[in-house]
């Protein structure tokens, strides 16, 4: 398979373009007395991002034979999920950062309070995108229940949440592989993983397919987290959006931290290849996950 032939990044830019379409035209408009938290949910949504988790569950779709308007409000959702998860990371209570996506953080261009409520507000969002009639017409009705059972599984007590609850209870501390491994998994992995699967469950995708963007999907999560480790050490805050040396500023359990810069480029490269071969079984339809993958492994942002 020629990867290198894919123009990714024109991939990237197409797909994210038809979310950002879907959540401009439908996003809340400020009004009532409540509407700066409208505002500020907004101005973090429109800040910026890689949008690679909605465009992961288009690309699902696709994988499997699915068009992009079918699944492009549910992919909406996710995007107002993951914002939601980077609003309150960066709460002082939380990672306690200034910067996100090249602006002042939710928190600091508004208020803490602000920012809670607008994480909140996107987290509900994100299950009415997944509801709205322009979605629920366009799939079986079953499928669409899966695919926010599993999505909202990923992100809940015993996915994101608690994934960044034990990101936060292992600073400082020093910890073993098993553990970090877990955190990874848990705040990061597991909704990248549904954002992909979701896409493939409404694209009517068959049970051999799904396994294989499983394993897809955990590998890449893992090199997606690794490289964002790895990025708060030797990359670029202009190309970032967002401070470098944060992890080490808060001591954070990172994989640079337990096995040194080498083995965790090492280890993402693996992740990688992992990604790649588990896509055999989906063929030619594949190919932009193919890249996806590699694009994740030298991103700079
Ligand atoms: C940042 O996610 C949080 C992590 C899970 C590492 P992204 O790197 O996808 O952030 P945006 O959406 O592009 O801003
Ligand atoms: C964030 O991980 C994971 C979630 C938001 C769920 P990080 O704390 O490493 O993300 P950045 O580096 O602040 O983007
Ligand atoms: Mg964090
Ligand atoms: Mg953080
Ligand atoms: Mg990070």
């Amino acid at each position: 398979m020629e990867i290198k032939e894919f123009d990714i990044l024109a991939y990237l830019k197409e797909k994210a373009e038809k979310v950002e379409k879907v959540l401009t035209e439908f996003f809340p408009k400020p009004k009532g007395y409540g509407s700066r938290v409208i505002e500020a949910a907004f101005y973090s949504l429109s800040a910026g991002g890689k949008r690679i988790r909605p465009v992961l569950c288009l690309a699902g779709c696709e994988a499997v034979g699915g068009r992009d308007e079918d699944v492009v409000f549910f992919a909406a959702g996710i995007e107002c999920l993951h914002t939601y998860s980077l609003i309150h990371d960066d709460l002082p209570a939380m990672d306690d950062d200034d910067f996100r996506r090249g602006k002042p953080s939710c928190h600091k261009a508004f208020d803490e309070a602000t920012a809670i409520l607008a994480g909140d507000g996107l987290q509900s969002l994100a299950f009415w995108f997944f509801t709205h009639p322009e979605q629920v017409k366009r799939v079986n009705k079953i499928r669409l229940l899966k695919a926010v059972h599993l999505v909202s599984q990923a992100v809940g007590l015993e996915g994101m949440v608690g994934g960044q609850m034990a990101d936060l209870l292992m600073e400082g501390k020093k910890a073993g592989l098993k553990v970090l491994k877990w955190i990874h998994l848990n705040k990061t992995v597991k909704l990248i993983e549904a954002s992909l699967l979701a896409g493939a469950l409404l694209a009517k995708a068959k049970k051999k397919e799904l396994q294989a963007l499983k394993s897809y999907g955990k590998h890449l999560g893992m090199a997606f987290q690794i490289v964002d480790d790895l990025l708060d050490i030797i990359g670029d805050e202009k190309n970032l959006g967002k401070k470098t040396f944060s992890d080490i500023k808060k001591q954070k359990l990172t994989y640079p931290s337990t096995l040194g810069l080498e083995k965790t480029k090492d280890l993402a490269e693996i992740h990688t290849q992992k990604a790649i071969s588990s896509l055999e079984v989906l063929g030619e339809k594949a190919q932009p996950l193919r890249a996806i993958a590699e694009f994740v492994l030298n991103r700079v942002y």
